[in-house]
């Protein structure tokens, strides 16, 4: 980064509007026109958030089933707005923090972090459009980071369950991660694709073609209900691609859903956190599993003490550390976890979202840059990714728009 110098530029204007996320909800897409040009963003949503995670704005819109972000967009555009024009849109974290003192909760509940991220994230296009580079480029820089020459090794979405999918399903997702990093992205990505299609015929010759409809993030939804089920299918299909050994499985429990009165319930029987942590090892025994996102609750410490004895390779926060900077601190000094997932939103500034990388990436935490559920095109994630040095990008399967929007991006950053 020794040749950069930050430019002059100033934002003139800024505007946002209503558009739908992928689930049809209305989200937010803010515009800021500076005098090298007009940048957009878009800010997804999530379906499974934790409970610490920064707050989307949502007005009672009748169209919109209480859903609606017009109020979210009137504070971009008369509270936010007067406030930032005629400023560098090169200072990203001097932007970022006059939003938050405009806002000033401690979780962006009153201007909204939908409407802060928006503001945010087109900042940041801005910015490296006054640099005249890469988005990718422009956040390596502001994050300054020490770059490593590995690309994130894409993470993709096999199997749907939890509040993503029709289905009966407890944990939310079963994901594959390239067992060596020595591949190129875009082999891993061709890899775990092929993956995928032959688990759809798979799932299409046991359980008939309404099986083969997906989920939220693109994943399979079929009707089953145990995890094994889950990853016996996936089994069958990496080995009928001859991929056994080149990739390992992911599982996002999301276990923070189906915690109620300390007791933790899948498939019908109810679990204490310890023999919970049981099962965990079951599986790790008979599957070749790499790794556990949020095996616990959020509040459920006591079990998340326990992670660590997980014979597995990432014991992963999300809802338990949802990007915050304290959080992910707290977590690392109780040695909870070794690998940390990343999300804009769940935290609503890109410095935020910087800092929580910087301190995972100094700890010697791995971090997966993550999606939402309800997403938009903005494929921001795939820059920041490379920006931060993310270990693994979590974008979903390689299937909808929304979501192969990013997988995309890395393909063109890549080249
Ligand atoms: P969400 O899902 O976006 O619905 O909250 C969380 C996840 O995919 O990790």
């Amino acid at each position: 980064m020794k040749n950069y110098r930050m430019k002059k530029s100033k934002i003139k204007n800024i505007k946002a509007r209503e558009i739908l996320n992928s689930r049809g909800e209305p989200a937010i897409e803010a515009e800021i026109e500076t005098n090298d040009g007009n940048f957009f963003a878009s800010v997804p949503s999530g379906a499974s958030k934790g409970k610490y995670e920064a707050r989307e704005l949502r007005d009672k819109d009748k169209r919109y089933q209480g859903k609606g972000v017009l109020k979210a967009i009137n504070n971009i555009e008369k509270i936010i707005a007067p406030k930032l024009k005629g400023k560098n849109p090169c200072e990203q974290k001097k932007i970022d923090e006059i939003m938050r003192e405009l806002d000033g909760t401690n979780n962006k509940s009153k201007l909204g972090a939908n409407a802060i991220l928006a503001v945010s994230i087109a900042v940041c296009r801005a910015g490296a459009g006054a640099q005249n580079i890469a988005l990718s480029r422009h956040i390596a820089y502001l994050s300054k980071l020490k770059q490593t020459k590995q690309y994130p090794l894409p993470c993709l979405l096999m199997i749907e369950g939890g509040l993503h999918a029709g289905n009966n399903l407890d944990f939310q997702e079963f994901m594959l991660i390239p067992a060596y990093a020595k591949n190129s992205f875009s082999k891993n990505l061709e890899m775990q694709t092929e993956i995928y299609h032959e688990l759809g015929k798979i799932i299409e010759k046991k359980f008939g073609r309404t099986a083969i409809n997906v989920g939220m993030e693109g994943g399979f939804a079929p009707p089953i209900k145990s995890s094994e089920q889950a990853l016996d299918l996936i089994a069958r299909a990496v080995k009928k691609c001859g991929s056994n050994n080149k990739v390992k499985i992911i599982i996002d429990a999301a276990a923070s859903e189906f915690y109620e009165n300390k007791k933790y319930k899948i498939n019908g029987k109810i679990f204490t956190n310890s023999e919970l942590l049981n099962y965990y090892k079951k599986l790790v025994k008979k599957y070749p599993i790499a790794g556990i996102e949020d095996p616990f609750a959020e509040n459920d410490l006591q079990g998340w003490q326990m992670a660590k004895k997980l014979p597995c390779q990432f014991i992963i926060g999300d809802d338990l550390t949802v990007t915050n900077l304290e959080k992910i601190k707290t977590a690392k000094q109780n040695n909870f976890i070794n690998a940390v997932i990343i999300k804009p939103n769940q935290i609503g500034t890109v410095s935020e979202t910087i800092d929580s990388s910087k301190f995972a990436a100094d700890s010697n935490i791995k971090i997966f840059v993550k999606h939402r559920s309800g997403e938009t095109n903005d494929d921001f994630i795939a820059d920041l990714a490379i920006g931060i040095g993310a270990y693994g990008i979590m974008a979903g399967a390689p299937c909808r728009g929304e979501r192969t929007a990013k997988y995309n991006r890395l393909l063109k950053l890549i080249q």
